[in-house]
């Protein structure tokens, strides 16, 4: 069965560009995106990897921090990462597990056999520091990812974890929220002290709080 909102992360252990790990103990008390990419020598991969190189510090600014799976063997990785390293402008900030026997992808289930081959699709999973899944995406081989989604979405389910909101459609950080319809009025002029516009009972537009 595939893995769902809430599940427990799997963990396994695996040799990366950056050494034997263990999963969870990789991710620590952080938060985590676990991400496939189909081959190494592939050229959106390439940029892929490159763009997520780039964001490190976006993703340490939100104590989360990125890994990389494929079916390839660790010393393609080492030797594709030079490729990234000349072609995107960035040296490898992450690791990239060789998953020659697809251990982690069959896990995982990053393996769609109706998509043309036994490589991974371009899945990826947002764990928090409980563990647990929390948002899953899965991309097609032939589109490269949008990271800015990926750490928008760590910012909302950051902001909602702490406060009694929601976050709207297309919302960038800073961008005003919803409070929580679980939320009665009455408990929501204590939290909201600024207050609120109701567009609906249900829909109460608000700043966002942690600003
Ligand atoms: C790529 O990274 O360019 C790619 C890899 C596998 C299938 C399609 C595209």
């Amino acid at each position: 069965m595939s893995l769902r909102l809430g599940d427990t992360a799997p963990n396994f252990t695996a040799d990366t560009t950056e050494g034997h790990i263990d999963f969870h103990e990789w991710l620590g008390d952080g938060w985590g995106v676990l991400m496939s990419h189909p081959a190494d020598f592939t050229p959106v991969c390439t940029t892929e990897i490159g763009a997520t190189s780039r964001l490190s510090e976006e993703f340490a600014k939100r104590n989360a921090k990125a890994i990389v799976v494929s079916v390839d063997s660790v010393e393609d990785h080492k030797k594709w990462g030079e490729d990234i390293e000349r072609t995107q402008g960035t040296p490898l900030t992450l690791p990239l597990i060789g998953d020659t026997d697809r251990k982690v992808a069959e896990l995982y289930d990053m393996i769609h056999p109706n998509e043309g081959d036994t490589s991974t699709v371009r899945s990826v999973f947002v764990i928090d520091p409980n563990k647990k899944i929390r948002m899953t995406l899965t991309y097609p081989k032939s589109a490269g990812r949008n990271f800015a989604e990926i750490l928008r979405v760590i910012d909302s389910l950051q902001l909602t974890d702490n406060y009694k909101v929601t976050t709207p459609a297309d919302w960038q950080n800073g961008d005003d929220v919803i409070i929580s319809p679980a939320l009665s009025d009455q408990d929501a002029e204590k939290l909201f002290p600024e207050g609120w516009n109701a567009l609906t009972p249900y829909l109460r537009m608000t700043k966002q709080p942690n600003r």
